[in-house]
């Protein structure tokens, strides 16, 4: 019996995988859990789903020896220790592509929203205030959209803001092929003097932490504005705070931020609340209904194909094996230190267990290694657990 957890809601599609791959026994939660709850909702989990808000770390990873595998529906993975993670024998999957094109239609409307002054003319009007005038508004044709991090995201949004006219420069700290008729500038001070629209997305982590500091934003040009739907890590929230209160910065669309609510209920603390012509969205850049039904099947798709045939293509912190159909009587997945003889090792276990070796499939990656192994032969409990209690296994099922 397979024990699938899903949190945050994540869309039915994910379920109706699982479902039609006779998987039924599978526990939703619509939000995430605060941590003292959280170890308790995982007892005894086999595959775990989350989303941003669900935190797996070490220690909460090392308290859940049943797990084998981990789905994040999402696009970032940085809210699961990685790398505990693999040393436990575990992969983990997300959803890389799945809402690109979600975030970059918000980020293109927020712009344009942005620079006609769209959310503080909305909020005068809903206070009983007419106050009609072009004063500050523009137009997005033939503006500048500058582009942090030019990766599936960036290079999307430079896409669409292109067909509402806009010039496309972007930074990124890898060679990337412009599309369309973007260009790529070196130097983010000269970059960011040159831009009417700043757009970032780079991924999380301590490379991007504050990439947007007081100083980058000071280099801003003076009446631009700043959009972040990336990370909220990546944007001094203070320094951007002052920037806006004196007018260096003509508006913002934030929906990442560093700390964020844990539940519906809980307000955002943030000094920009109450700003005008500012964004605030609740980290729903994302959030659509096509994209979450996209991320429910791809990620689930990919948990089933792991449970069902040990395939780890697309893992983010594992030996990637896209494993051909099962030949022998059985399939075991074992995965092992990436150390020398733990082939031989293995291979002699099998034998010593009666097993003959019909096909096989390997591949390492850091510390780990991965086999795929069809034998015929009966593989009772017996058997897997032997192969478990060798001092080279960290994890050892059979599909
Ligand atoms: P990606 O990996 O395709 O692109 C990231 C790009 O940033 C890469 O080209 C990389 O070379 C570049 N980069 C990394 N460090 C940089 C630096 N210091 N300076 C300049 N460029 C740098 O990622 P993708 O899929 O485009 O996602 C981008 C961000 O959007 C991620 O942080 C992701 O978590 C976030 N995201 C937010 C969502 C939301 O709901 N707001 C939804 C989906 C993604």
């Amino acid at each position: 019996m397979t024990r699938i957890v899903l949190f945050e809601n994540i869309h039915a599609s994910a379920k109706e995988v699982f479902v039609a791959a006779g998987f039924d026994e599978i526990v939703t939660y619509a939000s995430a859990l605060p941590p003292d709850q959280l170890g308790e909702a995982l007892r005894g989990a086999h595959v775990v789903g989350i989303r941003s808000r669900t935190h797996l770390d070490q220690a909460l990873l090392s308290d859940l020896p049943d797990l084998r595998a981990i789905g994040c529906f999402c696009i970032g993975t940085n809210q699961v220790d990685l790398e505990a993670a693999v040393l436990k024998g575990v992969p983990v999957f997300n959803a890389p592509y799945s809402n690109t094109r979600s975030v970059a239609e918000m980020v293109l409307g927020e712009a344009i929203l942005l620079l006609r002054r769209i959310p503080e003319k909305n909020a005068r009007v809903h206070e009983g205030f007419w106050d009609k005038t072009a004063e500050g508004a523009f137009e997005a044709r033939g503006k500048t959209l500058g582009i942090i991090g030019y990766g599936n995201i960036g290079s999307q949004v430079g896409i669409l803001a292109e067909a509402a006219g806009m010039r496309v420069l972007y930074h990124d700290i890898d060679a990337k092929l412009p599309l369309g008729n973007a260009h790529a500038t070196s130097s983010l001070k000269r970059f960011l003097s040159q831009v009417d629209v700043v757009t970032l997305h780079v991924p999380g982590g301590k490379e991007t932490t504050n990439l947007m500091d007081a100083e980058a934003i000071a280099a801003m040009k003076p009446g631009s504005i700043l959009i972040n739907a990336s990370r909220g890590t990546v944007v001094d929230i203070p320094a951007l705070t002052r920037a806006l209160k004196s007018g260096h910065i003509a508006g913002a669309a934030i929906d990442v931020f560093p700390t964020e609510p844990k539940s519906r209920d809980e307000p955002l603390d943030s000094p920009l609340r109450g700003i005008s012509n500012v964004i605030l969205t609740p980290h729903i850049g994302g959030s659509t209904q096509e994209s979450q039904e996209n991320i429910g099947r791809e990620v689930a798709e990919k948990l089933k194909r792991y449970l069902a045939g040990g395939a780890t293509k697309g893992a983010v912190n594992f030996p990637e094996i896209a494993p051909h159909e099962q030949t022998g009587v059985a399939r075991i997945l074992h995965i092992h230190q990436n150390v020398p003889g733990a082939m031989g090792a293995l291979s002699n276990l099998m034998g010593e267990f009666g097993l003959n070796i019909v096909s096989q499939q390997l591949q390492t990656r850091g510390k780990v290694g991965y086999a795929i192994t069809d034998v015929d032969g009966e593989v009772t409990d017996q058997v897997i657990e032997g192969l478990r209690a060798h001092p080279i296994t960290i994890r050892c099922d059979l599909t």
